[in-house]
């Protein structure tokens, strides 16, 4: 361990972060994509707590997307679950079009569902390849492309947002990172750093905002294995500068503010929020 990473400060116990709630959204409808559990499921929350109604996607954890959806009821808004496979084109077009049916339309969708499949890449499937390519990529592209359709068919409502419509691209670090023993993720997540910036191109004319966003490692059960022992936790804190792990509502804060008017002039960015992750902290001992 570095003198670096002894610093004080790092002993001193995490205060959880702060939740913003200034109805920044109120009157907008959020679609969240694996809204069930970890990122999505505080995203989901932080957006009804902002005043957006909110459908919570999920693939197969009906009951984790019941009690964000019970949680959401509890802000006043409308809010439910709605099962789909978003790599599955059908599913992923009725998911929209029933949203507008039950809310009228829809001005957010953080295309959020994402998972891993590691292996070492001589020893991966491909079937475990095209897994995490449907659902982390292409699941991306179909949400996006839905939602993008009905935000050109609405256009601008002055009184609701700025824009015609958000998208909030899930990404990770890994859009940027190399990450030897997860090809498929890394792969995928460099493909939506470019979907997002080819979409936010091509839309950003129809006042439509893509953007994403990058986490670094937050406590969620897609990465259980790298904080749960003491030592799995030591290992990676030696990754981050900031000196602690992510937590969900780190990013469900940038997901608030992101899909808010506040940021009305970003257009095709990603959002690193990541504890200074890719600071490349290996250099600040060495190089
Ligand atoms: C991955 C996590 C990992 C983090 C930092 C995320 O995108 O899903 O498993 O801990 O990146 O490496």
């Amino acid at each position: 361990m570095s003198e670096r990473r002894r610093s004080p400060v790092h002993t001193v116990p995490d205060r959880p972060p702060p939740v913003y709630a200034p109805e920044l959204l109120k009157g907008q409808k959020a679609l969240v994509t694996g809204g069930n559990s970890g990122i999505g499921k505080a995203t989901a929350i932080a957006l009804g707590r902002s005043g957006a109604d909110v459908v919570v996607n999920y693939v197969s954890d009906r009951p984790g997307a019941e009690a964000v959806v019970k949680e959401i009821e509890g802000f006043g808004v409308r809010t439910y679950a709605h099962q789909a496979d978003v790599s599955q084109e059908d599913q992923v077009i009725d998911m929209v079009s029933a949203m507008i049916d039950r809310l009228g339309t829809i001005d957010i969708m953080v295309a959020n569902a994402g998972l891993q499949r590691d292996a070492p890449t001589v020893e991966m499937t491909l079937k475990d390849w095209n897994k995490v390519i449907e659902v982390n990529l292409t699941g991306q592209f179909l949400c996006a492309r839905e939602a993008i359709k009905e935000f050109q068919r609405r256009g601008v409502v002055p009184e609701v947002s700025r824009a015609a419509g958000k998208v909030i691209c899930m990404s990770s670090v890994h859009q940027m990172i190399p990450w030897a023993g997860h090809v498929n993720y890394a792969a995928s997540k460099g493909g939506v750093a470019m979907l997002m910036e080819t979409l936010a191109q091509e839309f950003a004319p129809q006042r439509i905002r893509v953007n994403a966003i990058a986490p670094g490692a937050i406590r969620t059960p897609i990465n259980r294995p790298a904080w749960e022992t003491p030592e799995a936790r030591e290992k990676l804190l030696e990754l981050i500068p900031y000196g602690r792990i992510g937590d969900p509502q780190d990013i469900a804060n940038a997901a608030v503010v992101l899909a808010s008017d506040l940021c009305d002039y970003v257009v095709g960015t990603t959002f690193y929020v990541d504890g200074g992750m890719t600071l490349f902290p290996g250099f600040a001992t060495g190089g």
